[in-house]
């Protein structure tokens, strides 16, 4: 009889626990009232650390306790998160809170903004990079980080410029996939990984005038084939959640956007993860006019497909109201809160709410030395040489004299970026600055002297002097100029995107001396500094490195790393350039060179070329592109070719090569780009190297949304028939080799 007991037992538990966690789910719905429901719709900020408009608000502890929070952001470290879990853990159903965190680019160990990482065109560091943010990250009890951004951009007024992968949709799909998996690892329930969150659904890099928070109008075609890409790549990848965003796009705010989030995301691609509002945007949208009041603001969200509010307690106020009026079917909050209960069992929470709070865990993982060794190669990877006459660089480690100028050389924080993490109880000594890295680097019979010169912003000119006094006692000089941290991120476009401040006077009276100088550009964003490109004879664009800038920096300068990184974005040669982007079409009228600008589409008084082009950067060795061959000079709609080329070494250093595949469709019942990066390799060759590589071409790359000529609202992804342009590039511009095929019905 008792044997038949415990048998019994042990099936039941047995059952319980090979229950799907669909089923799951649906047993702890069944439970919950709808208040209850509605708290896990519910995210706030904690009160510590604010990344929007806070709103004050002392009860949040006896809300968490009532079951009306699902989840905090901005709430950090093993002991704060296991506080709060220990408060939700008195609720009536015991639902674990999730803790959200912008971890963008690294978390104690800070890595190179996003942008800088997307130069390196290197998917593997990228991913490393994320995945060891999450080691980091999930070690000190966050389950979920607002990243990758993914929004194209193409404007570098607006600050976020930072946060993404630069200008290219393939590239930046690519970016997002790999980010993706480096966030969340391998399955999701393992302890040192974190749920990524693609953001800002959809449009947001396309604010009119890259000023933050702007409206966005654009074309559907453009929408799905420059904007949506990236957010595709990401629902492949596996990406547990989306974040909406400000923008409206064409009239419609992307918060209560019903087309994107419940007809594209949910609907045409099958998201099974949630969605998070952005700070406050289910609110926002009385601002946009949209909505009138907040009980219709979060009648827009919710049907709109949006899971999760974002501080704007939208949800929390009149979700309950508009069930009982009718106005929200309840199966819309069921939805809702299925997803993110979901996401809680898939993380493990419910088995264990302080699975992500062990402090011994959070010590090693923020203590690692091979996190630091990984940041420093990633942000070697990221420099990208963007002129070197006469080979001033690499610099000899016994060079007798060197001076170090400018307002950056000495900071540790600038070297972090916008989006670096304050971790508790940790402070800066980590981050390697600039000198340091310099210092670490140098032969014992080498001097290192050093001057400001003048700061970052401002007129203050009274450094100068020294700054030329030591630089007239140097071998060589290298300055270390451009933005604040805070210059470039959320809410911090610019008008201005000059060098600020009078650090390129600086420069000029260090070239009246005579001596070589070697420019860095520290910034979150492509700036314009043509005296500088015009003059200087060596420039290296640092981004913001992170924690081992110093050393990565020494690493560039004194060739123990040769530089391979190529730009993301293009780089206008003034504001009025701007938006500028390599994939333009070629109008009726195109300017192909400077001489030719009469009557044809450009500015008078510019020229037509950006100042670096997208997939520009230099090498300390040159390479060379022979041998353009093709498996086949026509190709057939379910085919597949293959384009061969060798590249060689011809330099003295070994080093990488990014090669760059562009196609253009020549003619399209839509009409096409001048090119369209479609694949790219990243080869080491050793000095004097050879090796040949081949691309694949099938109709994917070949294809584009044209017209569906069934449905005029419609578009339909095709391969047209006709040339194909096959362009082999060391840029955008800088075309070796090309050659076209024929696509044939
Ligand atoms: C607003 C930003 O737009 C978003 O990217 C970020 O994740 C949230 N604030 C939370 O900090």
């Amino acid at each position: 009889m008792l044997i038949l007991f415990f048998n019994t037992m042990i099936s039941i538990q047995l059952s319980a626990q090979k229950k799907s966690i669909a089923q799951k789910v649906d047993s702890v719905l069944k439970l919950m009232t709808l208040e209850e429901k509605i708290g896990q719709l519910n995210q706030y900020n904690d009160d510590w650390l604010a990344t929007g408009p806070v709103t004050i608000d002392t009860s949040k502890g006896n809300q968490v306790r009532n079951g009306q929070v699902g989840s905090l952001l901005n709430c950090l470290g093993t002991q704060r998160t296991k506080s709060w879990q220990t408060i939700a853990m008195q609720s009536r159903l015991k639902i674990p809170l999730l803790f959200g965190q912008d971890v963008v680019h690294g978390f104690k160990t800070t890595f190179p903004i996003p942008l800088a990482e997307a130069c390196s065109w290197d998917l593997d560091a990228m991913q490393l990079s994320a995945r060891i943010a999450a080691t980091e990250a999930s070690a000190s009890g966050i389950n979920w980080t607002f990243a990758p951004m993914v929004d194209i951009s193409r404007d570098p007024r607006w600050g976020r410029v930072m946060e993404g992968a630069g200008e290219d949709t393939y590239l930046g799909s690519r970016i997002a996939f790999a980010r993706v998996k480096g966030f969340q690892g391998n399955n999701s329930g393992e302890l040192n990984a974190v749920m990524a969150c693609a953001k800002h659904f959809v449009g947001y890099g396309a604010a009119i005038g890259g000023r933050d928070y702007n409206s966005v109008d654009m074309s559907n075609r453009l929408l799905w084939e420059v904007y949506l890409p990236p957010f595709k790549a990401a629902v492949d990848a596996g990406v547990a959640t989306f974040m909406n965003s400000f923008n409206d796009l064409n009239g419609v705010p992307a918060t209560g956007n019903r087309y994107l989030q419940r007809d594209i995301l949910k609907g045409k691609w099958s998201f099974k993860g949630f969605v998070v509002s952005d700070w406050g945007s289910i609110g926002e949208m009385i601002n946009h006019g949209s909505v009138k009041n907040e009980y219709e603001a979060a009648l827009s969200a919710i049907t709109a497909g949006c899971d999760m509010d974002m501080e704007s307690r939208n949800y929390k106020n009149n979700l309950a109201q508009l069930v009982k009026d009718n106005k929200v079917p309840v199966v819309y909050i069921d939805d809702a809160v299925k997803r993110i209960l979901q996401k809680k069992f898939e993380l493990g929470l419910f088995d264990d709410p302080y699975r992500f709070c062990n402090a011994e865990r959070e010590q090693a993982a923020l203590n690692n030395p091979e996190h630091a060794k990984a940041a420093r190669l990633i942000a070697s990877k990221s420099i990208v040489l963007l002129k070197n006459e006469n080979q001033l660089l690499p610099l000899s480690k016994e060079t007798k004299t060197i001076a170090f100028i400018g307002p950056l050389v000495k900071p540790l924080k600038q070297n972090k970026g916008f989006w670096d993490v304050e971790v508790p109880g940790v402070d800066s000594n980590f981050i390697v600055s600039q000198w340091k890295g310099l210092e670490n680097k140098m032969g014992k019979h080498s001097k290192l002297l050093y001057a400001k010169g003048c700061d970052i912003e401002g007129d203050d000119r009274s450094g100068f002097a020294e700054a030329v006094n030591i630089a007239k006692q140097s071998d060589v000089v290298i300055l270390s100029i451009g933005e604040r941290r805070d210059m470039s991120g959320e809410a911090k476009s610019r008008s201005n995107i000059n060098i600020p401040g009078v650090q390129e006077l600086l420069l000029k009276e260090l070239l009246a001396t005579g001596k070589p100088v070697v420019v860095l550009i520290n910034a979150g964003r492509p700036l314009v500094f043509d005296y500088t490109a015009d003059n200087a004879p060596a420039i290296l664009y640092t981004w913001w490195l992170g924690s081992e800038a110093g050393n990565a920096i020494a690493d560039i300068l004194f060739g123990d790393y040769n530089p391979s990184a190529k730009l993301a974005m293009s780089f206008p040669r003034s504001v009025g350039q701007v938006p500028i982007y390599y994939n333009y079409f070629n109008t009726g009228r195109p300017a192909t060179n400077d001489e030719n600008r009469n009557y044809n589409s450009s500015y008078n008084d510019l020229s037509i070329f950006p100042k670096y082009e997208f997939g520009y950067g230099l090498s300390y060795t040159g390479f060379k592109y022979t041998g353009l061959q093709f498996s086949n000079k026509k190709m057939k709609r379910e085919d597949q070719i293959t384009v061969s080329v060798t590249v060689t070494n011809t330099g003295k250093y070994a080093g990488e090569e990014i090669v760059q595949l562009y196609i253009r469709d020549k003619v399209g019942s839509f009409i096409r780009p001048v090119k369209e990066l479609k694949d790219f390799q990243k080869l080491m060759l050793a000095a004097g190297e050879s090796k040949t590589i081949s691309f694949m071409i099938d109709k994917e790359k070949l294809s584009f949304y044209a017209p569906d000529p069934a449905n005029d609202q419609q578009l339909k992804w095709v391969a047209e028939p006709g040339e194909f342009e096959i362009m082999i590039g060391a840029s955008s511009k800088d075309i070796r080799l090309k050659d076209s095929f024929e696509l044939v019905n």
